[in-house]
């Protein structure tokens, strides 16, 4: 098989979270689950020594949400040690003192942030936690001051009002920090890989295949390792090899590009397969976008 380098590492440190997204692929049950091969320090360090030595372009951190796991500590270090470029998918309800921690704003390289609406109140419809949208607001300010690269993740139907969306793109803009959509097609409570695959809300059309085809690097440069260690293309992938404590990585990788390769080699499309709903982002243009509504006092400011 071709030598295809593996650019990014994306690893599910605990799927615990605080928050109560009712559109989270990580079902209700997981979010109670503390268990996590994370844990286990000897294994996520092998798993950061082994992204480092296939010099991956960044080692991803999710989950649940990372920033309040004990094993992010151990991320942090070991990407320290290791060389590896940090990059955190966040609620980013951590707040701005998240940027002081010992080796945080040094070692995180990007940041990913889910914004779930442009108000406390609209983060309590939808999270049901109100005052984690001034901690978020905080946190993604902070992190522009100090240069951090910032991506804010949202979806349209976050924003029952049309001028709440207006102010994050305002906001967004005036930080200049780029805006990525997706859709919400996957059903959460039935995405589980012990109960099958998710239902697909609304049928994706021939164009995500075709764009999964062309764009979407997972199992071909990309690499998911869940919190109880299942090896997958992607996260929203529910098929996956188990890969224990002391497994091997290496192997588990050929595996999956030899699964991808064989999909795409037959014109099919291996996440409908696995269950993956199709739902790529997409960058919402800032350019030309008129704000509408007052984003004042919420940019920060960047830093030269
Ligand atoms: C499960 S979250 C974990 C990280 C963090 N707690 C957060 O919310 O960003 C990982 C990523 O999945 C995205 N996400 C959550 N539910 C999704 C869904 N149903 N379909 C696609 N992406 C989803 C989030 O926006 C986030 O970027
Ligand atoms: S904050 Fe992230 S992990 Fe937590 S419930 Fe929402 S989408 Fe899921």
């Amino acid at each position: 098989m071709e030598q295809v380098p593996l650019e990014r590492l994306e690893v599910e440190i605990a799927t615990s979270c605080s928050f109560a997204c009712s559109h989270c692929y990580i079902t209700r049950a997981r979010r109670r689950d503390a268990r996590s091969v994370f844990t286990d320090h000897a294994f996520s360090r092998a798993a950061v020594e082994w992204a480092g030595a296939k010099g991956v372009l960044g080692l991803t951190v999710t989950g649940g949400e990372p920033t309040i796991q004990p094993s992010f500590r151990t991320m942090v270090d070991s990407c320290d040690e290791c060389g590896v470029p940090l990059e955190l998918y966040t609620n980013g309800a951590v707040g701005a003192g998240f940027w002081e921690l010992p080796k945080v704003s040094r070692v995180v390289n990007a940041v990913e942030v889910s914004v779930y609406g442009f108000s406390a109140e609209e983060y309590g419809r939808l999270c049901g936690r109100p005052s984690a949208f001034r901690r978020m607001v905080d946190f993604v300010n902070r992190a522009c001051t100090l240069g951090v690269s910032i991506v804010i993740k949202t979806s349209p139907a976050f924003f029952p009002k049309r001028e709440s969306f207006d102010c994050l793109k305002a906001w967004a803009r005036r930080l200049e920090v780029p805006i990525l959509t997706f859709d919400l097609d996957v059903v959460p409570e039935s995405y589980d890989p012990r109960v099958g695959p998710p239902t697909v809300v609304e049928n994706r059309t021939a164009d995500n295949s075709d764009l999964n085809h062309s764009l979407c690097e997972a199992g071909k440069t990309s690499l998911f390792i869940s919190s109880t260690g299942e090896v997958r293309p992607c996260s929203l992938v529910a098929s996956g090899i188990f890969v224990n404590a002391s497994g091997d990585l290496d192997s588990a990788w050929s595996r999956i590009r030899q699964f991808v390769d064989r999909y795409h080699h037959l014109g099919r499309n291996p996440c409908r397969q696995g269950g993956c709903s199709g739902n790529s982002t997409t960058a919402v243009s800032q350019a030309g976008e008129q704000a509408v509504g007052d984003a004042s006092g919420i940019a920060g400011e960047r830093k030269e």
